[in-house]
């Protein structure tokens, strides 16, 4: 990724989508924090609301337009977007269509989530501190088994045949594992760990190996590790502290980003940045709309705030970024933080407790 300047002068567009059940009241809550960063750092951001999702969907039948799309590539410099899934909505599509349709569409080819500790207690890890956990998973975000190329033959019948393609191109395999190196050089990182399923998907991972091998070859400063995706889930567990960066097809990501959640404190914390580096890019927490905490002021903003910092970051305004990173380690030390990590704030109450510390 490009080299980080402060733009403080410039006007940038952030389109907000809240969404789902959590998503518009966490995106509530980081627009709270994102907007005291911007004011407290004399960045000049103006947020535009964009009320998609399944409500907007089931009224309308609108997913994302075409008109929408373009508003949001020519005119946008962010996308802040919540979370969606709604069980109005069973099949999703609501969802294909707007966030991978944003994902595909943009081009953002890197999802990167990181997966670090920001307070010794909210591991569940034995003997694990802040050093060990302290990585980024770079899920390639374009094609795998996302890219909704299949179909069904006798649907309904005994004898129904289901199939999804899983879709490797040599640029796109490429793109994400360069993307991997090159994040790992210029954030003085020393190793990058590819994974896949090499053993069974001869075809579609056995490109994965070969492009690994080249591209590695550019890096002799890092060091290139491959792991097997179920070993990896296993030594994610045992030995966080051995990665850097994991680089890994968008399945495999989609999964191993939630387990990652989990080692540092679960999905209330977890952001994540869909970039194509140089275009406008979608900043998302890793959770979904949990319909579980919709409308009770429960949720946990802070995966939400963190992707605000991660936003910050990529438009150019990284001690921002840092700033708002050092606020949410701040609540979380001191307990101002919602029940699902001990604390007894409300939605809304936890970000203005962060904003605070700004
Ligand atoms: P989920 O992430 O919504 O919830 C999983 C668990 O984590 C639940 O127990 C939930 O209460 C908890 N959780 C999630 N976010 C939390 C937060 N901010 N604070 C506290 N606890 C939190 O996953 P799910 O239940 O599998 O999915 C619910 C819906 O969301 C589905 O429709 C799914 O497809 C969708 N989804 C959307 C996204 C997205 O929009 N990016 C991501 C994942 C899932
Ligand atoms: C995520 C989510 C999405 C994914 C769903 C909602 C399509 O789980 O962002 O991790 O699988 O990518
Ligand atoms: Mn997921």
């Amino acid at each position: 990724m490009s080299a980080h300047h402060e733009e403080q002068s410039r006007l940038q567009r952030v389109a907000v989508i809240g969404g789902d059940g959590i998503g518009p009241e966490v995106a509530r809550a980081g627009v709270t924090v994102v907007k005291a960063t911007a004011y407290r750092f004399g960045i000049q951001l103006e947020f535009e609301e964009l009320p998609l999702g399944a409500d907007h969907y089931l009224e309308t039948g609108e997913t994302l337009t075409d008109e929408m799309f373009a508003h949001l590539r020519d005119d946008c410099d962010a996308v802040y977007f919540g979370a969606m899934g709604d069980a109005r909505v069973p099949d999703m599509r609501h969802a294909r269509d707007i966030l991978l349709g944003l994902r595909f569409r943009l081009d953002l080819y890197i999802n990167l989530r990181p997966v670090q500790l920001l307070h010794p207690d909210l591991t569940p890890i034995k003997g694990k501190g802040m050093s060990d956990l302290d990585l980024v998973i770079m899920r390639e975000n374009t094609e795998g088994l996302y890219v909704g190329m299949g179909g069904n033959f006798k649907k309904g019948s005994p004898d129904e045949v289901a199939i999804n393609e899983m879709l490797n191109t040599r640029k796109g395999v490429e793109r994400v594992i360069r993307a991997a190196f090159e994040w790992a050089t210029e954030n003085g990182k020393r190793r990058v760990c590819m994974s896949d399923k090499a053993n069974v998907l001869q075809f579609a991972h056995g490109l994965w190996q070969r492009v690994f091998k080249e591209v590695s070859a550019e890096y002799p400063q890092i060091e290139a590790r491959h792991l097997y995706a179920d070993v990896l889930a296993m030594e994610l567990v045992r030995a966080p502290e051995d990665f850097d960066v994991i680089v890994t097809s968008n399945m495999f990501g989609d999964i191993l980003s939630d387990l990652g959640a989990q080692l540092v404190g679960g999905l209330g914390l977890a952001a994540s940045a869909n970039l194509n580096p140089g275009r406008v890019s979608l900043f998302e927490p890793v959770h979904g709309s949990a319909p579980n905490l919709a409308g009770q002021d429960k949720a946990n903003p802070l995966a939400m705030i963190l992707t605000g910092a991660l936003m910050l970051n990529a438009l150019g305004h990284p001690e921002a970024g840092r700033a708002i990173e050092r606020a949410v380690a701040e609540c979380i030390a001191s307990k101002e933080v919602t029940e699902d990590l001990g604390g007894a704030l409300g939605t809304q109450a936890c970000a203005e407790a962060v904003a605070r510390r700004l």
